[in-house]
Formats: structure tokens, sequence, C-alpha cells
């Protein structure tokens, strides 16, 4: 699989994106709504964060997207030794009609060696707890929960 990144996004990048965030709201955040003027003004701000990475993997034959990643190296401020980095696993999709390809687990390899070369000591991210098909994907690559958001209705 050939992974490009992408850096100066086009009018199209954000139609697929908007396209894919669509679905991936109802995987990760059920009782949330889709906004593409949140999620485009989320991508305007990483665009000119030099800490932000955006990556498509393409289709070799058409040359077309196939699959989405967005990273981020983040500090912990409360970890030794300081500075202490870490890789934000953001955003993760792959296009429906690619999936169980294997396409998901080639990101993520990909994302553990950006991670390396980055000098990055952890990856982190967040799932829904009822998204099997991620946490899965996620398991295979030795991550496991450390922090549990919990929350209760009033
Ligand atoms: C999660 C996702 C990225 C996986 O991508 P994929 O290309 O289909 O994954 P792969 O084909 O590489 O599969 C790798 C492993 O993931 C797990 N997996 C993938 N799809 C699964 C499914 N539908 N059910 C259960 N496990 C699944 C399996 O462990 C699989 O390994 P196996 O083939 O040895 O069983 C993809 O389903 C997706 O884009 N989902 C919608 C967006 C999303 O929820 N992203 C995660 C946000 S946190």
């Amino acid at each position: 699989m050939e992974i490009i990144r992408v850096r100066s996004f086009t009018k199209n990048d954000y139609k697929k994106i908007f396209e894919y965030n669509k679905e991936h709201i109802i995987h990760n955040f059920p009782d949330s709504i889709h906004r593409d003027n949140l999620l485009k003004t989320a991508i305007d701000k990483d665009l000119h964060n030099p800490r932000a990475y955006f990556f498509f993997a393409m289709d070799e034959e058409t040359k077309k997207p196939i699959a989405f990643l967005w990273l981020r190296i983040e500090k912990d401020p409360y970890k030794e030794p300081r500075p202490y980095r870490y890789l934000d696993l953001h955003y993760i999709h792959v296009d429906e009609c690619w999936r169980k390809k294997g396409i998901g687990e080639g990101l993520m390899e990909f994302t553990m060696k950006f991670a390396k070369k980055k000098k990055c000591r952890e990856i982190r991210l967040g799932t829904h707890t009822a998204n099997n098909a991620a946490q899965n994907l996620y398991k295979k690559f030795s991550f496991e929960p450390y922090r549990v958001i919990m929350r209760t209705f009033v």
C-alpha cells in the first residue's frame, strides 16, 4: 500500500473527509451530530500546526484516496523525562468498500514507525466502547485502556 502525505488540502479532500466523518461520528460519537463546519475548523487549525500530519492511503490504480489518517505530536508536561512526547492518533478511517483488507493494519504499522521516527514515547487514542472493529485493530498493536471516561446523565 502506498501512503501519501498530504499537506495542502484541495476542495475534494474536504469532501471526502466530510463523507468519512458522517460514518465516523456514528461509530465513535454516536450521540453527537455530524457538522462539517466544526471538522473544517479543526482541520484548518491543524494545517497551520507544524506538529500535525495528514495522510491519505491511495489506491495505486485509480490514485484516489481510500483511507485517511490524522496524527498529531503532543507533549505531556506531567511526565518524566521532559519533554515527554507522545503521538495522538487523532483520526483513522478506511473507506467502507476497502475494509477488512489489511489497510487499517497497514496504517497502524505506518503510525508505529512514524511515532518512533518522531521520538514519541507512546501513542494515545480514543474510541467508543462499542467500536469493536477499532478496538480489535488497536489490540493487535498492543494498545490497552489506561484511562476511562465515565459519565452519568442528570
Ligand atoms: C477500524 C477500521 C479503521 C479498521 O480498518 P480495516 O482496514 O477494515 O482493518 P484491517 O482489515 O486492517 O483489520 C485489522 C484488524 O482489525 C480488526 N477488525 C477490523 N474490522 C473488524 C470488524 N468489522 N469487526 C471486528 N474486528 C475488526 C480485526 O482484529 C482485524 O484483524 P483480522 O483481520 O486478523 O481479524 C475501519 O473499520 C474503519 O475505518 N471504521 C470506521 C472509522 C472508525 O471507527 N475508525 C476508528 C476511530 S477510533
